[in-house]
């Protein structure tokens, strides 16, 4: 980890952090945004709540406590704090005690769920308006406005199946990110036979265009369709859209046919990354593939995970990366996009997307 900006996760952003069936009502556990350690709660309502997973009283961590009656309760001392983050009651306070207990305040997080799985948004401030004007000396007022962050994706088709793995990675979270825009490691990373029959390499041509807060590879036909994407019985339409902070979204469309590959990366601590893939569909026949799909889900992420840790010692030895040519290039638009991001940050200003359309060809 270095102290400039452009080599850290971005923390004005919503990152994905679990499957919303991992959170019963009155079920809560916790998650890490990079340092930060948050818990994510779902009330009896079903509504969630995030709030910084550190008791005020001596550091404890909430998440390892209970919640009762719609409080959670500190495992330490028993303080016990509504789920928007005001202290409501200190056990230990004699009746003559004046605390003013309701003054002490856990920071918030915007939570929000799209398409069964959980968002955060890695800017506590942004939830908790009253904190924002006592923790946020140096901020702008533009970080205050949740929509200034790339939208959270959405499924916009109507899906009767879902398939969701999560992998933790020992890599940095542009090392993950980078890898979702990396046409040139598929042959030699993701070299399955299900994946990719043919070992030949074949020279590709792909149109490329500026989409909000990232770009899109526009739909094209699929010629040397896939096991995977023969599945789908015609030749399928695939579209590939590339957004900040780390996600990347894939759409394929064969007639009414439709199937999301929907790939995300979230920092957790220490360093290490979340890479999260959860494909939708909305063909019946696919349900009964699940028990096949999901050993080659883990499978594929597995070799992204085990070349990316390896990656990460060289690059923790030299951080210093050479991009060169075409197949290069949309890492290159990764790093442009992030720093026009933190600059209008900075200035508080809008984001205002660097990239031009274009074409870009490499061999795979
Ligand atoms: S540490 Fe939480 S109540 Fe004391
Ligand atoms: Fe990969």
């Amino acid at each position: 980890m270095t102290g400039d900006p452009i080599r850290r996760a971005l923390d004005d952003v919503w990152y994905c952090v679990g499957e919303s069936r991992s959170l019963r009502p009155g079920g809560m556990r916790s998650v890490s945004l990079g340092e930060e350690a948050v818990v994510v709660g779902r009330e009896a309502s079903g509504a969630l709540f995030a709030l910084r997973d550190r008791c005020p009283h001596r550091g404890m961590a909430l998440s390892a406590g209970r919640i009762v009656d719609g409080n959670l309760v500190c495992p330490f001392h028993g303080w016990q704090f509504r789920p928007d983050g005001v202290c409501a009651a200190i056990p230990a306070l004699a009746r003559r005690d004046d605390a003013n207990f309701a003054s002490v305040r856990l920071a918030r997080f915007a939570v929000a769920e799209k398409s069964g799985l959980i968002w955060v948004h890695a800017n506590a401030n942004l939830a908790n308006p009253n904190l924002a004007n006592a923790n946020l000396a140096n901020a702008n007022p533009a970080n205050a406005n949740p929509d200034a962050a790339p939208p959270i994706p959405e499924v916009d088709f109507d899906y009767c199946g879902q398939l969701v793995e999560i992998l933790e990675v020992e890599a940095s979270f542009d090392l993950v990110a980078l890898s979702f825009v990396d046409p040139a490691h598929v042959a030699y990373v993701h070299d399955s036979w299900w994946w990719r029959p043919s070992k030949t390499m074949k020279e590709k041509v792909k149109h490329f265009a500026p989409s909000p807060f990232g770009f899109t590879m526009t739909s094209h036909t699929a010629k040397t369709a896939s096991l995977a994407y023969r599945l789908l019985g015609s030749i399928p339409e695939v579209e590939i859209e590339f957004r900040l902070p780390g996600v990347r979204l894939e759409r394929i469309t064969a007639g009414a046919k439709r199937l999301a590959n929907y790939t995300f990366a979230s920092p957790l601590a220490n360093g290490r990354t979340a890479l999260i893939n959860a494909m939708y569909w909305n063909i019946p026949a696919l349900n009964l593939l699940k028990p096949v799909a999901r050993p080659l889900m883990r499978q594929f992420l597995g070799q992204d995970r085990d070349v990316l840790q390896i990656a990460q010692r060289g690059l923790d030895r030299k951080p210093a990366m050479v991009l060169m040519g075409e197949s290069d290039v949309q890492s290159q638009w990764y790093f442009s996009l992030k720093r026009e991001f933190l600059r209008a940050r900075e200035a508080g200003a809008a984001f205002v997307n660097p990239l031009e359309p274009r074409e870009l060809r490499w061999r795979s």
